[in-house]
């Protein structure tokens, strides 16, 4: 049996990479870039470094900078509106996932039109939208290599999964050094979410050689580096493992599967606006206890590769020196509970239902190691008020 694997043409990685953009854009054939970025990236100066180097290059890059964090169907469309009426030969996406997931949308909605409602899963969406070169400002949705955007439908509060290479930026430029000023706190959550996804393709029921040599690669990055980037944003070293980890545990992820957690995850944001990573780490440890006894030696594997078990030691001791190190993990990043974080009790067992529902609709528990029913989903939902 094969498998397919989809990457962007080109990825430049490493310190500067944001340097080389005008030269991908030769490589690309483009030199009518639209910015799509958000205010945040503007004040930052990382938009004005963008234009600045293309100017020189006598490219200008005008800019859209009105994404919003957790994307809507309706946030997205001033963007796709400007970039239809501008002549864009391509894209540049720059920031945390949510612009860089808007772009994506915004890229195959301004070319090929309709809403994007017509293009979420289960269609496979193989339309070339406008080319992408994604530039991520966090390490950890991997957005910058994966065949995936989420679109939030608010007038049902579904967080939309919409798939397929159409979505494949076409260069990913990942460069550790656009993620130093990151606040402990973003850090946190979507570096939990990194390790979220190298683990979910890692015990995934698509997983394949190619995407678990990315994700045991990334956990082995995003082990021993996710605390001490969040204990001093400045360690260099600890940056760049968690930029190359995430953008590794992207690629394994967009070419296996995510699993429960992240099936579980999109309806808590969407009801709660709880932010990506943050509901991933809330049921990262109960979804990986729920899940373990049916792949005891793959979750054994992630526990060597994150650096918290011996060799010698036995898959049912790495497995609880797993479970020990994903809430130890958590208390060390602080990582509220639903009801620290400031939802309300009946609000939430309110929606457990619909949450499991939608959870199973998103495809996504279908791929974890056991597959759960919507009754343990609403266990677990209900678990972490336990
Ligand atoms: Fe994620």
């Amino acid at each position: 049996m094969s498998t397919q694997v989809i990457l962007p043409r080109i990825m430049q990685v490493g310190e500067d990479a944001i340097l080389q953009i005008p030269n991908i854009l030769v490589s690309l054939g483009c030199n009518r870039p639209l910015i799509i970025t958000d205010k945040m990236m503007v004040a930052l100066g990382y938009a004005g470094r963008i234009q600045m180097s293309l100017g020189a290059q006598n490219i200008s890059a005008p800019i859209f900078d009105d994404t919003v964090p957790e994307p809507t169907v309706e946030s997205i469309q001033a963007g796709v509106e400007k970039a239809q009426k501008g002549n864009y030969d391509c894209i540049i996406a720059l920031g945390g996932g949510s612009p860089i997931d808007s772009a994506k949308a915004i890229a195959i909605l301004a070319k090929h039109g309709g809403v994007m409602q017509d293009y979420r899963f289960p269609r496979m969406v193989m339309e070339q939208g406008l080319p992408v070169i994604a530039v991520p400002t966090t390490a950890g949705t991997g957005s910058e290599v994966t065949r995936f955007t989420i679109i939030t439908d608010e007038t049902t509060d579904e967080k939309m999964l919409c798939v397929g290479i159409g979505f494949m930026p076409v260069a990913a430029l990942v460069d550790y050094k656009l993620t130093i000023s990151l606040p402990p706190r973003i850090t946190a959550d979507t570096g939990i979410d990194a390790l979220t996804h190298a683990i979910e393709a890692y015990v995934s029921k698509k997983a394949n050689p190619y995407s678990d040599s990315q994700a045991i690669a990334a956990m082995k990055l995003i082990g021993p580096n996710l605390r001490k980037a969040y204990h001093n944003g400045e360690d260099q070293r600890a940056r760049e493992a968690m930029m190359l980890g995430s953008t590794l545990a992207g690629v394994a992820f967009s070419n296996a599967s995510v699993a429960l957690v992240h099936g579980m995850s999109r309806p808590i944001g969407a009801f709660f606006h709880v932010p990506h990573g943050l509901s991933n780490a809330m049921l990262l440890p109960s979804v990986t206890a729920y899940s373990m006894p049916a792949a005891a030696e793959r979750y054994a594997d992630c526990a060597r590769a994150m650096g918290i078990t011996t060799a010698q030691d036995s898959n049912e001791i790495a497995n609880q020196k797993l479970l020990i190190e994903l809430r130890a993990l958590n208390d060390e990043l602080a990582v509220p509970t639903p009801e620290q974080f400031g939802i309300k009790r009946d609000e939430f067992f309110d929606v457990c239902q619909t949450m499991a529902e939608q959870a199973l609709a998103s495809g996504s528990p279908a791929n974890n190691p056991i597959e759960p029913s919507i009754s343990d989903m609403v266990a677990i939902y209900q678990g972490l008020w336990d």
